[in-house]
């Protein structure tokens, strides 16, 4: 990619439908130059932190059927586990010890956490860690359930859109859910007041570069907080079994361009960077990313959270993580931050 576009990107903070297509459908070569403006936007806001957020996947139940996903309800190969309250309540007090100040609850859409049960664990983490952050990540829900866990505590809520192409969403999902039910979810956590972040899969089956002009267009509508992607990663025991999995070049690609377009969002160096390629989340974190979750649950259940084939950090306890990623943090030529870590420039 030209010096030129990527700078035109910085200054610009947008581009017309035909340059974003352009850039969304040629195979990239040497991006070097996004990647530097991309790192030069994010030291503008953020310098060289790199937050950390301690990951708890509480449940690998789920009631949906996301084609992609290896936790689907259809899998009837996935074992199903769930934390129990002082279980969660115990990776977060072990987390709060290694110095995360943010939790993330991520879990299937499972109805055994209804939204009582769910409010009292939030109520509870924040009653115990009342300088932290608490975040969720649990699917779709009615307005009313997202306002309960609001005033039980949560302040940020994470729903990857997956993909705002209505067409390009019935692929991906069974009929039961839709995108318009999606968009309606993330217009109200963020009218309730919640840090949102959204995201998408780069490289998922049937995804046209005219998709991911949409998912940008959406993402400027929505204004996120947080902006979540990484490659798409096919799971064996999935109806997408057997597609190609998404490419990190055209993963890092998406993700500078996220960062020159939204020079203020958290966006995180995901798993699936890093499961692409061992330092895919290095690499990320070099094309603009200034978020790692290392994962707290315990090991017994990391091998069964599998959303996709060889997710990495199944096998190391949470203190081994969070070594192992300071190190990789500073060999990028950064600096691991446990602080909560709010958006730069947020009111909240
Ligand atoms: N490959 C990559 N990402 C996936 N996710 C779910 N399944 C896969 C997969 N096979 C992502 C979705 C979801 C997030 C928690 O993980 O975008 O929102
Ligand atoms: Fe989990 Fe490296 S981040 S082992």
């Amino acid at each position: 990619m030209q010096n030129s576009v990527s700078e035109f990107l910085r200054l610009r903070q947008d581009a017309d439908d035909g340059l974003l297509l352009r850039l969304l459908s040629e195979e990239p070569q040497d991006d070097t130059a996004l990647y530097e403006a991309a790192d030069a936007v994010r030291r503008t806001w953020y310098g060289d932190a790199v937050y950390l957020r301690g990951l708890i996947e509480f449940t690998n139940y789920c009631k949906n059927d996301c084609y992609y996903c290896g936790i689907r309800h259809g899998n009837t190969r996935a074992q199903r586990y769930r934390l129990t309250a002082d279980e969660i309540l115990d990776c977060a007090a072990e987390g709060y010890r290694l110095g995360y100040r943010t939790f993330v609850l991520q879990g299937g859409e499972d109805p055994y956490y209804t939204d009582e049960r769910l409010c009292e664990i939030v109520s509870a983490l924040h009653r115990e860690h009342p300088d932290c952050a608490v975040t969720l990540s649990v699917g779709e829900k009615p307005r009313e359930s997202y306002q309960a866990y609001f005033d039980a505590g949560a302040r940020r809520y994470l729903l990857r859109h997956e993909t705002a192409d209505a067409a390009h969403y019935g692929r991906l999902h069974p009929a039961s859910m839709s995108l318009e039910n999606r968009k309606r979810c993330l217009f109200d956590l963020k009218e309730i007041g919640y840090q949102v972040g959204s995201g998408f899969m780069i490289g998922s089956p049937y995804q046209t570069p005219e998709c991911l002009l949409r998912d940008i267009r959406f993402l400027q509508q929505l204004c996120p907080d947080m902006i979540g992607v990484g490659p798409y990663l096919t799971h064996p025991d999935t109806p997408f079994a057997g597609m190609p999995s998404g490419d990190l070049k055209r993963g890092l690609r998406i993700l500078s361009m996220l960062r020159l377009l939204f020079p203020k969002a958290l966006i995180p160096a995901t798993t699936a960077f890093g499961t692409v390629a061992p330092d895919g989340r290095e690499l990320a974190l070099k094309a603009g990313a200034n978020v790692v979750m290392p994962n707290l649950s315990p090991v017994r259940v990391r091998k069964l959270y599998s959303l996709y084939e060889n997710k990495i950090c199944t096998g190391e306890e949470a203190a081994e993580c969070r070594g192992c990623l300071e190190r990789r943090i500073a060999s990028a030529g950064y600096q691991a931050v446990t602080s909560v870590g709010d958006p730069a420039g947020s009111a909240r």
